[in-house]
């Protein structure tokens, strides 16, 4: 395997912020909403963001210096102005309309008007929220750290949460439902990815399991030739290697149909491996315990 290896010191600007966003990837997006000193809204996209804490409730994002003359970004002077943004998050119904605000318009363009977006006032702070955004976070703003004076230069807004609306449209049972919010992220270049049911999955981990870990794993499990680093995590992931009193599994079709014939270690080990896909990590433990 031959690896680039990148000293940050030794490429340009441009180069290194093609690397960092493409690497760190998909990025939530922050719809943020600010007013100047003078009144005048201003509504950028940012994927500098996240949610750092849920006590106190805190979101980060980052509007930075430009890459070309380092001028600072109409967000930043507003919230340095007025220390106030509603973070509104993006879903693919609002992806395009959110894209076009992000042009450079001159200070004083409201994007809202731009973008054809709808500004519902906030009830605890001046900016306005989207009103078509499925989750629209009210805050205030704790501190902004500038993380450097030159081109492509961050600063870190720290946001804290003080009002929270969602569209119930989105909620089930009183959840916010993933699959209904239909969330993008921003990748690198040109790319978003898009939080379709296909694109999604889940890993069930249950908090209160402490898995055996990898060192746990029998040598010739480990080093199979069939399973891949997913699957052993999966075989790891169970408290204790299970005892082996049920041996039901051994009563499935496609193990009978294997051990009537000359199968090989790596044929037992493609059934345990479709096995653990389909969740059945026990039969997967029982029939790699007799066939490694
Ligand atoms: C999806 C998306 C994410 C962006 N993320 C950032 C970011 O994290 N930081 C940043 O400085 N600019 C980011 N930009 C570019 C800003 O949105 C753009 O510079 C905008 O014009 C800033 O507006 P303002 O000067 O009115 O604040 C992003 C643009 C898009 C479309």
């Amino acid at each position: 395997m031959s690896i680039k290896t990148i000293d940050p010191a030794t490429v340009s600007q441009p180069v290194l912020h093609h690397y960092l966003l493409s690497a760190v990837a998909p990025r939530p997006i922050c719809f943020a909403s600010t007013i100047s000193a003078t009144g005048e809204v201003n509504l950028s996209p940012f994927s500098f963001f996240n949610v750092f804490s849920s006590n106190p409730p805190i979101l980060v994002f980052s509007p930075a210096r430009s890459g070309r003359d380092s001028s600072t970004k109409h967000t930043h002077d507003n919230v340095l102005e007025v220390g106030e943004v509603v973070i509104n998050i993006v879903n693919h119904d609002i992806v395009e309309q959110m894209s076009l605000s992000s042009t450079a318009y001159n200070k004083g363009v409201n994007e809202f008007v731009k973008a054809g977006l709808t500004q519902v006032p906030s009830e605890k702070v001046q900016p306005p929220r989207v009103g078509e955004a499925p989750i629209a976070m009210e805050c205030t703003v704790d501190q902004v750290i500038p993380l450097g004076d030159g081109p492509g230069a961050g600063n870190l807004v720290i946001a804290r949460v003080v009002l929270m609306h969602i569209q119930e449209q989105y909620l089930t049972d009183g959840r916010l439902d993933t699959v209904k919010l239909d969330l993008v992220g921003r990748m690198g270049g040109m790319w978003y990815t898009r939080c379709t049911p296909d694109s999604l999955f889940s890993i069930p981990k249950p908090l209160a399991k402490k898995g055996i870990g990898f060192d746990q794993l029998p040598k010739l499990i480990k080093e199979s030739a069939v399973l891949t680093g997913n699957e052993l995590a999966r075989l790891a992931n169970v408290e204790q290697i299970p005892a082996y009193t049920n041996l039901l599994w051994q009563d499935d079709p496609a193990y009978q149909e294997l051990s009537k014939g000359e199968a090989s270690v790596e044929d037992y080990h493609r059934l345990a491996q479709r096995w653990i896909g389909e969740l059945r990590i026990d039969d997967a433990w029982g029939l790699l315990m007799h066939h490694t």
